[in-house]
């Protein structure tokens, strides 16, 4: 337990290095530590805080407000299903239904094995092929209940 956080420490310090130590360079820290180690652990955000003097509330408020951070660990695979009015009128519901029941995992959660989490999100800018969703960085379009299964099904576990 004390080598991982002696490395997330070496790590966050190499950020800081990096993108410098003042506020402007909070965002693209936490971006670095949320994109190695897939969450910020409430450490992490004690050492940025020290590293930047500044407080750990405010860490913790830019973790909170930007939903590409986190401050809790997430799957592997993070599937954030477009909610917007679009894809809600071109069948959102009958694909959330099958991401549900393909990954025994409720919208809002992350699987006990910590394969999955499911989320929502605003438009992805693809409306005129929706519903789409995006398993981590990857945006998948025109979704039916049977082409989720296919996706899922192919995800490496
Ligand atoms: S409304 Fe879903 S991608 Fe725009």
């Amino acid at each position: 337990m004390q080598d991982n956080k002696n490395a997330l420490a070496k790590d966050i310090e190499i950020f800081v290095n990096e993108y410098g130590n003042d506020r402007s360079a909070l965002l693209p820290i936490l971006q670095s530590i949320q994109k190695k180690y897939s969450y910020i652990s409430s450490f992490a955000q004690q050492e940025v805080a020290r590293l930047l003097d500044i407080h750990p509330v405010e860490v913790f408020g830019v973790i909170s407000f930007y939903s590409f951070l986190s401050s809790e660990p997430k799957g592997k695979y993070i599937i954030r299903l477009c909610k917007t009015i679009i894809c809600d009128i071109s069948g959102r519901a009958e694909v959330e239904r099958a991401i549900v029941k393909a990954t025994g995992t409720n919208f809002g959660e992350t699987s006990k094995d910590k394969i999955f989490t499911l989320e929502y999100t605003n438009c992805l800018g693809m409306c005129d092929m929706g519903p789409a969703m995006m398993v981590n960085d990857k945006v998948y379009t025109k979704l039916t209940p049977e082409k989720v299964i296919e996706i899922l099904t192919n995800l490496n576990r």
